[in-house]
């Protein structure tokens, strides 16, 4: 008998097949036992006739516990009514082998449990038919983004986590023993490594894990999440805008090409993605500003007023990126904050030096930034002198300013966060579900 995988049983409709899997839900009528398998691949209904099997084994079924592991034998029958995912279909059981019978006491039986309860069973909990569906859409969103870029002439370079400085600032830096060098840290970016990767490849992106020891205990904060970013020579701020439009836009229609099924499971309004097609709309920080004194003004609840009080220098936070993106039904560029809210090494804007050259993208539908951007200083004397700004050691970054005296061009890059992107696709509300183990300020376990 062949075994399938239940995302493909439309192709065997009127076959007898194999499946292999786990007990999801049973009930059970009289002379019918109906059973919600799912294999790793999707949740298929499979129907247990008395008469067509052993009777000892129809008593051994009825006692099942959710979560046994089983081997299904049956005959594949199309009908609309069968729930699952895809669904549409069901399986008349023929023969079923039980490969281990589960406990009775499973944690995460089917009923609401408290975030913190399945936070703490986060190794059952992804078994799950939602936290299955998003992390399926996460890995189709990381195979979508090395796609785009491998295909656009991006070479991938992996930069190092153990690093010797501070990228993102020093306040959110992991701090390791190491050896005689004193200490390391864990990366925030791979950024300052790929732009010397631009000056051997011209175009390249890291994708790994990325570590901010964030206070933050916002919804859209972890501690350790995945982050891709790409780094172009030659190229100012309107061609990174183009091309973040472009790598935006080929990840969405991806996903939900093929991730439907996972996106309805999840009851995702999907006419929400289909609208993401280039050009984004652009505004500067200054129009940012005045469309949230608008919306402060229109805004009735006087605690909510508060939370998006704002004031020219200041940088946005979650209350602002919400109200903000709310009002936009694709993704926004706010580009040329101020310089005093970004990171050391962004260009300034000619004639105007207190705002830089960077550019954020906002996530439409209140869920704010997903990518963080910018050109780079390539004077060697200007990026000298925001280091002291700064106060980083001139000698952690003699390497970086090295890249500034041998042949430094107009260079751009971004970083795009993966969780935050998969909470906006999937239309959940909490990044924590967007990773197979979170970890947060609170949270190492499991
Ligand atoms: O805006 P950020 O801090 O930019 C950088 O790290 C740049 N060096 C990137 C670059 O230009 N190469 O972070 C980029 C993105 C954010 O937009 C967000 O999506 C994600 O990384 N991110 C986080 N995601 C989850 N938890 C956190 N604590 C995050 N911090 C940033
Ligand atoms: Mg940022």
């Amino acid at each position: 008998m062949p075994v399938i995988r239940v995302d493909q049983i439309d192709q065997y409709g009127g076959q007898e097949v194999t499946i292999r899997g786990w007990v999801y839900n049973k009930t059970h009528k009289g002379k019918l036992i109906f059973l919600l398998i799912r294999d790793g691949y999707g949740f298929v209904q499979c129907v247990v006739f008395k008469n067509d099997i052993d009777p000892e084994l129809f008593e051994q079924i009825i006692r099942l516990q959710q979560e046994s592991s089983v081997i299904v034998t049956g005959l594949v029958r199309e009908d609309s009514r069968a729930p699952g995912v895809p669904g549409g279909f069901e399986i008349g059981v023929r023969q079923l082998e039980i490969v281990q019978s589960a406990e009775e006491d499973y944690p995460m039986a089917l009923k609401e449990h408290g975030v913190d309860f399945a936070l703490d069973h986060r190794h059952l909990w992804l078994r799950m038919p939602s936290q299955w569906a998003i992390l399926r859409i996460r890995s189709t969103v990381i195979d979508a983004i090395r796609e785009w870029l491998d295909k656009n002439g991006f070479i991938n370079m992996d930069t190092p986590i153990l690093t010797p400085a501070a990228c993102e600032g020093t306040t959110t830096l992991f701090e390791t023993p190491y050896f005689d060098e004193g200490v390391a840290y864990l990366a925030q970016s791979g950024q300052l490594y790929n732009e010397a990767n631009i000056y051997a490849f011209g175009k390249v992106y890291c994708f790994g894990p990325t570590f901010r020891a964030e206070k933050s205990k916002t919804r859209r904060h972890l501690t350790e999440f995945w982050m891709v970013e790409p780094e172009a020579a030659f190229c100012d701020l309107d061609q990174l805008i183009e091309y973040e439009e472009q790598f935006v836009t080929y990840i969405v229609q991806r996903v939900l090409k093929e991730r439907a099924a996972e996106l309805k499971s999840l009851e995702r309004d999907t006419s929400a993605l289909e609208k993401i097609a280039p050009p984004f709309p652009r505004i500067s920080y200054d129009k940012a500003l005045e469309m949230l004194a608008q919306i402060r003004d229109e805004e009735q609840d006087p605690e909510q007023k508060e939370l998006l009080n704002i004031e020219w220098g200041m940088d946005f936070g979650s209350p602002h990126e919400t109200a903000l993106t709310a009002r936009f039904d694709k993704p926004v560029f706010v580009y040329g904050y101020p310089t005093q809210v970004k990171a050391f090494y962004m260009e300034p804007w000619p004639g105007r030096p207190e705002v830089c050259k960077s550019v954020d993208l906002l996530a439409p539908e209140g869920y704010g930034e997903i990518i963080g951007g910018s050109e780079r200083i390539s004077s060697y004397e200007l990026l000298l002198q925001r280091l002291h700004e700064h106060s980083l050691p001139e000698e952690a970054f003699k390497w970086y300013l090295d890249l500034r005296r041998f042949g430094s061009v107009p260079h751009s890059g971004f970083g795009m966060g993966v969780e935050r992107t998969v909470s906006w696709l999937c239309g959940i509300s909490h990044i924590r579900e967007t990773i197979p183990f979170p970890r947060t300020i609170k949270r190492v376990y499991p």
